[in-house]
């Protein structure tokens, strides 16, 4: 690191002072990859001491994605976010949002950048943005993660870098930054295969805006996965079975498409059901968060590269990582979340998209982020990007929630993220539902045959005879009966008498 930088030095709680009551600020970070770690930790303190005063201080809060505790659940716990976009999985700011404290705006993350572009969101006030180095002419090199945080830079009225000395001072090599213009001046972008390269290994900014550098020396604190459980086990194994048969049915080229997973356990043991079936061949991936499954695939020469946005890998993965940057950098992209996430190119490699919902209906539309319809749980975020535009967009959930009281197959989501329109493949550990070429009723025999837990079948067999005939058969008096059941008795089975 640059231990000379040509800007001000700043402890964390001097930079934090530069940030008022009531400003809009950008933060790095996609999931606690690259997350602004020691700034907002001291917003969050000075938030507490303020408000211990009488006195208000409320920011809204801009980042990629999902964050470390250190930004979204320390200035939660303070109440210190007003507003928050596009996505969170913080517990405090989740319950914040819910009763209305904080308002949160649900968007695609591939939307963000063009929306601040624009200015839809207001002035940035201030960006403050984890990097492993920064030069006097302004070129900013990011750290774990890119997200949005070029487009924040460009906009913010003044910058401030975290400097984070834990970071291996080669990421550059894997980075590849460039932001779109405005339209109509947007060429097609030559993004040919997952690995293509485009851009710049920094950011460039007017170094008149870096207010300050903050020193820091910590890993991003991504936890360890357990071990993939029973339920994802299978799940994992019924997708591995459905993508050998398309490469058989000659579907699919023998090498596989590049494929994009979402984040969380059920992710993470997909991709150890891909790596340990040897008739999977080595594959590529175009997705927007790498976790530990991921860089072990990787090691093992199954997974030949992976263009991403974020690293978000336990501190013992994120070692193996750094200390064997000459097989990894040239395996990894990391680019900006307007170009991971991008309709076009997405459509043009022919992603082969694996996101996990809340619950699916049975006529293949899929919630990902409502529970009951009303209660936020973190936000679509890259998922509409990816099942929209994929070749294939595969959809997976456990059959069951809380001890078999929810079942996630119901009549008809209570909130729709994804509509039948793109969903190819729903999948639970019951079995997989091929939607292809089904008309509605027939995906509603599918979905509930191989999808839905046996408990809830005959139910859901049931609904579909007693609804309306139509195009899709509903019945409007009762397509929510298993909903309200939970809310009212906190097991769906009270809607057909056999809640336990
Ligand atoms: N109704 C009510 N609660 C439900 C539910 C349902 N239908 N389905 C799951 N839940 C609960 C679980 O019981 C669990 O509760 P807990 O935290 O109290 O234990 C919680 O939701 C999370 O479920 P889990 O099975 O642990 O799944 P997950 O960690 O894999 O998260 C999503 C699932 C859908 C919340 C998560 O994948 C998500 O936010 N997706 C939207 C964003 C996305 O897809 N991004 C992809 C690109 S990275």
């Amino acid at each position: 690191m640059n231990e000379r930088v040509p800007f001000p030095v700043l402890t964390p709680e001097e930079a934090a002072a530069m940030i008022h009551d009531g400003d809009f600020v950008g933060f790095s970070g996609f999931t606690a990859a690259g997350s602004a770690k020691a700034v907002p930790r001291a917003l969050a303190s000075r938030a507490h001491d303020l408000h211990q005063g009488g006195e208000p201080f409320r920011v809204r809060v801009l980042t990629g994605a999902s964050t470390s505790d250190d930004l979204d659940e320390a200035l939660a716990r303070e109440n210190a976010i007003s507003w928050r976009a596009p996505y969170q999985s913080s517990r405090t700011l989740r319950k914040r949002i819910n009763n209305q404290e904080t308002s949160f705006l649900d968007i695609h993350l591939s939307h963000l950048p063009q929306m601040l572009d624009y200015g839809f969101l207001g002035t940035v006030n201030t960006a403050v943005v984890e990097a492993t180095d920064v030069t006097a002419d302004g070129r900013i090199y990011l750290s774990s993660s890119v997200g949005v945080s070029p487009s924040i830079l460009a906009h913010a009225e003044q910058i401030i870098v975290e400097l984070n000395g834990y970071h291996s001072q080669r990421l550059w090599e894997m980075h590849d930054i460039r932001r779109l213009p405005r339209p109509p001046h947007r060429n097609p972008i030559p993004i040919e295969y997952p690995l293509s390269r485009i851009g710049t290994p920094f950011c460039s900014v007017n170094p008149e805006k870096i207010v300050g550098v903050v020193h820091t020396d910590e890993p991003d604190g991504v936890p360890s996965f357990s071990p993939p459980d029973e339920i994802s086990t299978k799940i994992g194994q019924h997708i591995v079975r459905f993508l050998l048969d398309e490469m058989h049915a000659g579907r699919m080229p023998k090498d596989l498409l590049p494929l994009q997973a979402g984040v969380g356990n059920v992710s993470n043991a997909v991709m150890a059901a891909l790596g340990a079936d040897p008739e999977i061949p080595r594959f590529e991936m175009y997705t927007e968060v790498i976790q530990d499954a991921q860089i072990a695939l990787m090691r093992d020469n199954k997974l030949t590269g992976a263009s991403t946005s974020a690293m978000a890998l336990s501190d013992g993965m994120m070692r193996t990582v750094y200390d064997n940057m000459d097989f990894f950098g040239p395996r990894i992209v990391l680019r900006p979340q307007e170009l991971t996430n991008h309709p076009g190119v997405v459509r043009r490699l022919g992603v082969i998209g694996i996101n996990t919902i809340l619950e699916m209906d049975i006529y293949g539309c899929a919630n990902s982020t409502h529970v009951c319809g009303t209660q936020l749980m973190n936000g679509i975020g890259g998922s509409g990007d990816f099942v929209r535009n994929c070749y294939l967009s595969i959809l997976q959930a456990p059959s069951t929630a809380k001890d078999g009281k929810i079942s996630t197959v119901v009549p008809m989501c209570s909130h729709v993220d994804h509509n039948e329109h793109s969903v190819n493949v729903l999948v639970t550990e019951q079995g997989l539902a091929d939607l292809r070429g089904l008309g509605p009723v027939e995906r509603a025999e599918r979905i509930i045959e191989k999808c839905a837990h046996p408990e809830y079948r005959d139910y859901l067999h049931g609904y579909v005879e007693r609804s309306e005939m139509g195009h899709i058969r509903h019945d409007l008096g009762h397509c929510f009966d298993l909903h309200r059941a939970y809310l009212e008795t906190g097991d769906m089975r009270a809607a057909f008498g056999a809640a336990v």
